[in-house]
């Protein structure tokens, strides 16, 4: 632990370095007393006036038609997101081999499913010491028919089936567990290796490469690639789903990849469906820190420069922020999802602030002819804005998307089947 802390620690450093930062602003505390503790007061969450515009090209012209976004306004979003946020996935970014390694007859919840262990391998030609071995076990119900809808679902890996991977099998659906970790470490320590380090051939990164987030997120759609070949699986209908630094991984890899066809965000916060712009909880200041950084391009650092070349930067100069990123998602089913701080879904986290990003990205899924969530008031716990393509619940459990599965599943159903 104390080396990937002290190699976590250089490689911040050196990105810090690169970029002409002299220092970075602390983040505030998650710690509830603590000197630093976060914001929590409403009257001080929204220090910035305004978003960046979400139909406004950067030229200055409004985005009249669902033409306008797809040829212009979307590929210029999503060029920013990828300069200064998560990062650009490397051109020799490697093709990937899957092999099913163990196959067996189980059950999940009383259902009898079809279990493969798949392992899907990097080609390292290149730069043969670094491996890259993607674990994923897909799992899907033997009765069916025909070929089930799948989801997608980052998880820590081993265990037994969560709530929603017993769910989707009873409901029909197959899913396909993704181990993060073996595409890319959770750690900064880890960029020379994993698929990022395999790219830059064992260097650090650079400014403008991916972060752990993308790399998850590249990881997915290589699962769907395989997924796509297998007879077994709806290949039209396959979601990705990811809680907490996963929820983040998730919505990366919807907002990227059109083929993934519905996705679930679980308590993303910071990073993920919730505004930069705010204070409140979870600050940029904290995905700038050591323990963060490496989910992010190497550019996202600089909105946490306190000193630096180029002055200072804070939340209110990055060009985009996550309106914008769940309207990449759009006129695709995307279902944001919380707890409550009360069980353990962190204050931390800032609800109401993905609940805001959601509201601003409406526009986008209503220009596409998708209906957003048809309604700006943040609800009260327990009410499903699931009418449209854009859907939100917060249900009263905790850091988790287990409770809102049942709710998630037949609207997913409804949905996809509207494409
Ligand atoms: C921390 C972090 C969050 C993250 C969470 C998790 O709380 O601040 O941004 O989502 O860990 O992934 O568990």
């Amino acid at each position: 632990m104390e080396a990937i802390r002290v190699a976590t620690a250089e490689d911040h450093q050196d990105l810090g370095k690169q970029l002409g930062i002299v220092a970075l602003r602390p983040g505030p505390s998650g710690r509830a007393g603590a000197p630093n503790e976060a914001n929590y007061d409403k009257a001080e969450a929204n220090p910035f006036p305004n978003l960046p515009p979400l139909l406004r090209m950067e030229n200055g012209k409004t985005v009249k038609s669902a033409k306008d976004w797809w040829q212009k306004r979307r590929p210029e979003i999503a060029e920013l997101f990828e300069k200064e946020v998560v990062g650009r996935v490397p051109p020799n970014a490697p093709r990937v081999t899957w092999t099913v390694r163990e196959s067996e007859t189980i059950q999940v919840g009383g259902v009898d499913v079809l279990s493969r262990k798949l392992v899907g391998k990097a080609d390292n030609s290149g730069y043969p010491s670094i491996d890259v071995e993607i674990r994923m076990t897909l799992v899907t119900p033997v009765a069916a028919a025909k070929p089930v809808p799948v989801m997608v679902m980052f998880t820590f890996g081993g265990g037994s089936p969560s709530e929603g991977m017993r769910q989707l099998v009873a409901a029909g659906w197959g899913y396909a567990s993704l181990t993060p970790s073996s595409i890319q470490e959770d750690n900064g320590a880890g960029l020379t290796r994993g698929v990022i380090g395999l790219t830059n051939r064992g260097a650090r990164r650079e400014p403008e490469d991916w972060g752990a987030l993308r790399a998850w997120a590249w990881g997915a759609s290589r699962a769907l690639d395989y997924l796509e070949t297998d007879k077994k699986v709806d290949a039209k209908r396959v979601g990705i789903e990811g809680v907490s630094r996963y929820g983040k991984a998730a919505l990366v890899t919807m907002a990227f990849d059109t083929r993934f066809a519905v996705v679930l965000v679980g308590s993303s916060g910071e990073g993920g469906a919730k505004l930069h712009r705010r204070n409140f909880g979870e600050a940029v200041e904290n995905l700038t820190s050591s323990g963060e950084y490496h989910w992010m391009a190497g550019n996202f650092l600089k909105f946490g420069a306190e000193q630096a070349s180029f002055g200072s930067k804070n939340a209110g100069d990055i060009p985009v922020d996550a309106h914008q990123l769940i309207a990449l998602c759009a006129p695709r089913p995307t279902f944001i999802s919380y707890g409550i701080p009360e069980k353990g879904d962190a204050k931390w986290l800032d609800q109401r602030g993905s609940f805001m990003a959601a509201v601003a990205a409406q526009p986008a899924f209503q220009l596409l002819g998708a209906k957003g969530m048809g309604m700006t008031e943040m609800p009260e716990v327990n009410v499903s804005l699931l009418d449209g393509q854009l859907a939100w619940r917060q249900h009263d459990g905790g850091h988790t998307d287990g409770p809102n599965w049942k709710y998630f599943i037949p609207w997913t159903d409804r949905m996809t089947k509207l494409r």
